[in-house]
């Protein structure tokens, strides 16, 4: 049986057919997800009742390396005791709603800027899979943008003068960017990473623009002028065009690849109603045979 995958956007991004991702172990179904990952980016799965575990066992089919660092809990533990598995939720340890001044709403908030995930750590995220558990009933969306397309439309000048550039992120920068204070230890353990600021997608072939909200400055340029051309970068690559917003239904499990994509989630009634989502990311390595 080959799974069919049906485009949601001019673009990029794409549903799957029905399928329940618990009873996929096929190698064969798996490398035809992560091809259809290859080619659209983002994939929607409806539909899927997975606990904590089969969530995190079939992010290790996907791509066997669970990211343990994707958030800021390194500084707040989170519900569910397992690094790997984010709780992306408005609600505290007994499911009631947080406080607006909640420190652990810090990562949330933070979630509004436009990020691809962990790359302020090295190696940063490849795959995310995002479980929507308890759904608002107000629009309260996720937004995506195709960087391999907001490249290739770039002037091709511009192309090439973004070659060999390297970029430092850190969470640090963006949520100090929020207004986010943190303590001299917090900041000596969340130092940042640098990355290329174009990649190639090995699996694809397709080059893309590596950007994020984290991204601080380009090394060995002058701040202002690193800062401005990151700004112009995001601004190109946020246009309407490239913007697929999903809209979510309990038990949807969206798949995106962080190293073409960026994403970021839309502000809601968050002191009304709740929302609670759990995440894995899985890293960013090569993968040996
Ligand atoms: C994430 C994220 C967006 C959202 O979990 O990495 O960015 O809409 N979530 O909750
Ligand atoms: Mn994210």
């Amino acid at each position: 049986m080959t799974l069919q995958f049906k485009p949601i956007h001019p673009i990029f991004a794409a549903e799957a057919d029905e399928i329940d991702l618990r009873n996929v172990f096929d190698e064969t179904m798996l490398k035809d997800i992560r091809k259809a990952l290859d080619h659209y980016a983002v994939i929607v799965f409806r539909d899927q009742k997975m606990s904590n575990d089969e969530h995190l066992e079939f992010t290790q089919r996907l791509d066997s390396k669970l990211h343990t660092q994707t958030s800021l809990s390194v500084m707040t533990k989170n519900r569910f005791g397992n690094e790997a598995l984010s709780d992306v939720a408005n609600v505290d340890e007994n499911g009631q709603l947080m406080a607006a001044d909640d420190r652990r709403r810090m990562g949330n908030v933070g979630n509004r800027l436009w990020h691809t995930d962990a790359s302020f750590v090295d190696p940063p995220g490849r795959y995310s899979l995002l479980l929507g558990k308890v759904i608002p009933p107000v629009r309260a969306d996720t937004e995506f943008v195709d960087m391999r397309a907001a490249y290739d439309s770039l002037d091709s000048v511009v192309r090439e003068s973004l070659e060999g550039l390297q970029v430092h992120h850190s969470i640090i920068h963006s949520r100090q960017l929020l207004g986010f204070e943190f303590s001299q230890t917090e900041k000596d353990r969340l130092k940042g990473a640098v990355h290329p600021l174009v990649r190639t997608v090995a699996s694809s072939g397709r080059r893309s623009l590596y950007l994020a909200s984290h991204a601080s400055h380009i090394i060995d340029w002058q701040l202002p002028e690193g800062r401005l051309l990151l700004r112009d970068l995001i601004e190109h690559a946020t246009g309407e065009q490239f913007i697929y917003r999903h809209i979510w239904q309990p038990n949807d499990l969206v798949i995106w690849d962080n190293r073409a994509t960026m994403h970021r989630a839309r502000p809601f009634a968050d002191m009304t109603y709740r929302r609670e989502l759990r995440r894995t990311t899985t890293l960013d390595i090569a993968l040996t045979a």
